[in-house]
C-alpha cells in the first residue's frame, strides 16, 4: 500500500470508510469462532481491529490468531464509526502482517510488583496508564510553556554545571569538572536574578538535581522545574501569577487530557474542575497555629512535613499558598520581611488532595549588605557569588520568582502517590537504571 494511505489512530475517525494502512504494535487479542479482534496501538492511540474469516486471506486469519502481545504489525483496513468502540472508532480489518514476532513480553495484564515494573521501564512505557500520564506530562509542559511565552516571559537557560549551591548544601551532587569541584544545579535561579535584570521576565526550564537522601513519594534525585523570575515584582503580586499560572496549567490539561485522566487513570477530574482562584494565602504563623490546633505534632519554626501538609490543606478544593516561612530555615536568598524580619517573603503552593508543595518560591534579597550577611549565616563561600552579589551593586531592584515542578504537577494532576510515575525515567535514591 502507498504511503499516502498510512495513517495514526488518532487521525482515524477523519478516514471513515476509506481504506488505510496501520503501524504498531499488538496491544491485546482475542478470538471467537470466525472472528477475531485485535487492540493495536501505535503511540497516538489504541484502535480495535476486526477481522472476520470471510474478509480477510486464510493466511491473515491465522497470523491473527498466532499474533502475540507486542508484536510490531502492519495491518490494513476500513475504519467505521462505532459509539461503542474505545475512542469511537473501529477498524475492520483487510489484512495484517507481522513485522517481528515477540515472544514473552514481560509484562503481561497480570499484577505486577512496581520494583519490577521499574526495572522493565523502558517497556512499561507501553501500557495504557502510563501512556495517559506522559501525555499529561507533555501537555502541562506545552501549557507552560505557552503560558510563559505569551505573557511576555523570555526563555533562557541556565547551566547544569555549577560553581555553587542555590538551595542549601546539603543536597548538592558533585562532580569532577577538569580538577575542579562542580555541581549539578538543584535550581537556576540565581541565574535567573541575573536574566532578569537584561530582559525584565524570564525563565529557565530544565533538570534540577538534589541529591536526596531520603526514600519518599515526592523527591526525585533528577527532576524537571520551570523557574520564572520577574523583575520589579514583589510577593504580592507573585503570588497572583502563581494562581493563574497554575489554573491555566489545570484548563489547559483538562482540555486535552481529561477524557483519558477520568476513564483510564479513573482520577476524579471534578477534583482539578473545582480549582479556581485566587487560592487562600496564610502566614506561616496562622498554619502552624492551625496545625497545633488539630493536635499536629508541629515543632513550630520548622519546615512542614508531608502529613502537615495533608492536614494544612484538607479541607481545600483549590490549592493554598503559605506564606513567610520562618528566616531561618529558609535559604539564604530570601527577602526578611522589613517589619518582621524573623519571616521572610517566602511563599509555597500546596496542592490539595495530600499532594503538598509544588511551587516554591518569594521574593530575592534586593540590599547588598543584607545579602552578603546571609551568605556569612549560610557558611557560604563569597568568592563563588561574586557574581551575584554584582547584581546587588549594579542597579538592584526587588524582584521575585518562583519554581514549579514539573513531576509533582503531574502527580497531581494524574492522582499519582509516587512522583516516579510522573517523569519516563525516574531517578531515586536506589535507581539509576534503566
Ligand atoms: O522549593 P524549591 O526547592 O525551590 C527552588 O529551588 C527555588 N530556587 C525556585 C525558585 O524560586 N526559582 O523547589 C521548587 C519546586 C518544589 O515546589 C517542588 O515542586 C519541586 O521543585 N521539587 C522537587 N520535585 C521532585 N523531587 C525533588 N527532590 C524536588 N525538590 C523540589
Ligand atoms: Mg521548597
Amino acid at each position: 500500500m502507498s504511503q499516502s494511505h498510512f495513517v495514526y489512530i488518532k487521525d482515524l475517525r477523519a478516514h471513515a470508510g476509506k481504506p488505510v494502512e496501520l503501524r504498531g504494535w499488538v496491544y491485546n487479542t482475542r478470538s471467537g469462532g470466525k472472528i477475531r479482534f485485535l487492540i493495536l496501538r501505535d503511540g497516538s492511540g489504541y484502535l480495535q481491529c476486526v477481522a472476520s474469516a470471510a474478509d480477510v486471506s486464510a493466511e491473515d486469519f491465522e497470523t491473527l490468531g498466532a499474533l502475540t502481545q507486542e508484536s510490531s504489525v502492519i495491518v490494513t483496513g476500513v475504519p467505521r464509526e462505532d459509539k461503542r468502540a474505545p475512542g469511537g472508532v473501529e477498524l475492520t480489518l483487510k489484512s495484517v502482517r507481522e513485522v517481528q514476532h515477540a515472544e514473552g513480553f514481560p509484562i503481561t495484564p497480570k499484577e505486577h510488583s512496581s520494583a519490577f515494573l521499574l526495572d522493565h521501564r523502558h517497556l512499561w512505557l507501553r501500557s495504557r496508564k502510563q501512556h495517559v500520564v506522559l501525555l499529561v506530562r507533555h501537555h502541562t509542559i506545552a501549557a507552560i510553556r505557552d503560558y510563559l511565552n505569551s505573557h511576555g516571559f523570555v526563555n533562557l537557560d541556565t547551566p547544569i554545571f555549577t560553581p555553587n549551591a542555590c538551595e542549601g548544601t546539603s543536597t548538592l551532587f558533585e562532580t569532577d569538572y577538569f580538577g575542579d569541584k562542580a555541581y549539578l544545579s538543584q535550581s537556576g535561579q540565581l541565574y535567573n536574578e541575573a536574566t532578569a535584570a537584561a530582559f525584565g521576565k524570564v525563565y529557565c526550564f530544565g533538570p534540577t538535581f538534589r541529591a536526596e537522601k531520603s526514600k519518599t513519594r515526592r523527591h526525585l534525585t533528577e527532576f524537571w522545574m520551570v523557574e520564572p523570575e520577574v523583575a520589579f515584582m514583589e510577593l504580592p503580586e507573585l503570588m497572583e501569577l502563581e494562581e493563574d499560572f497554575f489554573c491555566y496549567i489545570i484548563g489547559r490539561v483538562l482540555e486535552t487530557c481529561g477524557t483519558e485522566i477520568r476513564e483510564i487513570l479513573e482520577r476524579d477530574t471534578s477534583k482539578l474542575e473545582a480549582v479556581k482562584k485566587p487560592f487562600p494565602r496564610i502566614h506561616y504563623k496562622e498554619a502552624a497555629k492551625f496545625l497545633l490546633e488539630k493536635g499536629v505534632p508541629f515543632e513550630v519554626g520548622g519546615d512542614f512535613g508531608g502529613t502537615d501538609e495533608t492536614v494544612l490543606t484538607e479541607s481545600q478544593t483549590s490549592p493554598i499558598f503559605v506564606h513567610h516561612f520562618p528566616t531561618q530555615i529558609k535559604a539564604f536568598y530570601m527577602e526578611p520581611d522589613p517589619t518582621e524580619p524573623e519571616y521572610c517573603l517566602s511563599v509555597d503552593m500546596l496542592a490539595p488532595e495530600g499532594y503538598g508543595e509544588v511551587i516554591g518560591g518569594g521574593q530575592r534579597t534586593a540590599n547588598l549588605d543584607l545579602l552578603e550577611q546571609r551568605i556569612k549565616e549560610h557558611n557560604l563561600p563569597r568568592a563563588a557569588y561574586e557574581w551575584y552579589l554584582d547584581l546587588r551593586k549594579y542597579g538592584t531592584f526587588p524582584h521575585s520568582g518562583f519554581g514549579l515542578g514539573v513531576e509533582r504537577t503531574v502527580a497531581y494532576l494524574c492522582g499519582l502517590s509516587h512522583l516516579r510515575e510522573a517523569i519516563p525515567f525516574p531517578r531515586m535514591l536506589n535507581r539509576l537504571s534503566p
